[in-house]
């Protein structure tokens, strides 16, 4: 049901935009801590929350140009660019360093303005999550959740702003995904396209820009991103791995099918076409010289196929966990096997190797032993 004073047409103004959504909020009479790994998870959630303003050091002076020049392997969109700049007739043909390194910075920007969106829409799916879950010790989850990624949110637009001077609009694909997913009544479906799903992605994605980016302020502020997002991707398997023990076979196979959809297609995978618009380049007149670019290196669509391992490596193992692999007579198992999916079945446990994602814990622990050993050498 809508609300009176809210148009159905979502967009208000370029700023605001409202998301109709429609999940009965379910207060519990239940406070027992009945679930163990979760009252686990929820202290160690607590107890490893950082502070945005002094556990980075903001007085860093980036060079944009130099984030680019130093990062140990190039972006796959800049080197693709390099290589159809070697075709004969192609716009990039003429770009000299200056130009590919502007784009550099504007496919930094393009993509750190993304997770800077995705990060917004997680903390408002994990505030849904304390809304509509039914289990006090998930809605006191998800609450921690939301401070996290309010401090993701923070820090990416606080890097962006401040440190690349502009950020790009989210792009339409990740703006449906996460309307689609707080649309839904459903409580699990929060979960599923967001702490399974997205959060695979985005720890995918932190994840292959933190082993190549040497900028100090830069791989810090992953680090510790990536510390909490490897807690909610394990939030988002233990609660539905339960949940999911329930429901019929029908009622399954519409979250098989969810899977399905966000994995077999790579819709999230294409170029934003701000990028192309805002570094000057004609996207028409280099089309031609890109695609030669690409099938010359034998890479064809697999020009993200690192990104693309990292992102199944998280994805499929979950989605054993919570048994949709198998459910429906292996509906999942057979899809994802004529996809060649189930490779991955095993392959990176974020349910449980949380803890050795925790670099907050880690970096504390070795500032006290770093303390202790100054003590002790000052005592002497
Ligand atoms: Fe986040
Ligand atoms: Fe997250």
């Amino acid at each position: 049901m809508s609300h009176p004073s809210l148009p159905e047409e979502a967009q208000v103004d370029a700023t605001i935009k409202h998301i109709i959504d429609h999940a009965p909020r379910t207060f519990v009479n239940d406070y027992e801590r009945a679930r163990t790994e979760l009252v686990t998870l929820y202290n160690k959630g607590v107890r490893s929350q950082w502070d945005s303003v002094n556990d980075l050091d903001w007085s860093t002076d980036v060079d944009p140009e130099k984030l680019v020049q130093t990062t140990s392997q190039p972006h796959p969109t800049l080197e693709l660019v390099r290589a159809a700049a070697e075709v004969k007739g192609s716009p990039f043909a003429k770009w000299t360093e200056k130009e590919f390194t502007k784009l550099g910075i504007e496919i930094y920007m393009a993509q750190l303005s993304q997770f800077m969106h995705g990060e917004q829409g997680a903390m408002m799916a994990a505030a849904k999550i304390v809304e509509v879950v039914p289990w006090i010790d998930a809605k006191y989850y998800a609450a921690t959740q939301t401070m996290d990624e309010a401090r993701h949110t923070e820090v990416f637009s606080r890097y962006l702003f401040e440190k690349l001077g502009d950020a790009y609009s989210i792009n339409p694909y990740l703006e449906t995904q996460i309307t689609t997913l707080m649309e839904d009544g459903r409580w699990d479906i929060t979960y599923l396209g967001m702490q399974v799903i997205i959060e695979s992605l985005a720890l995918a994605a932190f994840g292959s820009l933190l082993d190549t980016v040497e900028e100090p302020l830069l791989q810090k502020l992953l680090r510790y991103v990536l510390a909490d997002e490897a807690r909610h991707v394990a939030f988002g398997v233990l609660s539905l791995r339960e949940y999911y023990q329930e429901l019929t076979d029908a009622e399954l196979k519409d979250r098989q099918e969810y899977l399905a959809e966000n994995t077999l297609n790579s819709r999230n995978r294409v170029v934003d076409p701000q990028l192309w618009e805002r570094a000057g380049v004609d996207i028409v007149a280099a089309l031609p010289s890109l695609r030669e670019a690409a099938s010359k290196q034998g890479r064809g669509r697999n020009v993200y196929a690192a990104f693309n391992r990292g992102f199944l490596s998280k994805l499929v193992p979950n989605a054993r966990k919570i048994g949709l692999i198998d459910a429906n007579d292996g509906y999942l198992r057979r899809l994802w096997g004529e996809a060649g999916l189930l490779k991955f079945e095993f392959a990176d446990d974020t349910a449980s190797d949380y803890e050795t994602y925790d670099f907050v814990a880690q970096d504390r622990a070795a500032a006290a032993a770093g303390d202790l050993g100054g003590q002790q050498t000052g005592g002497r």
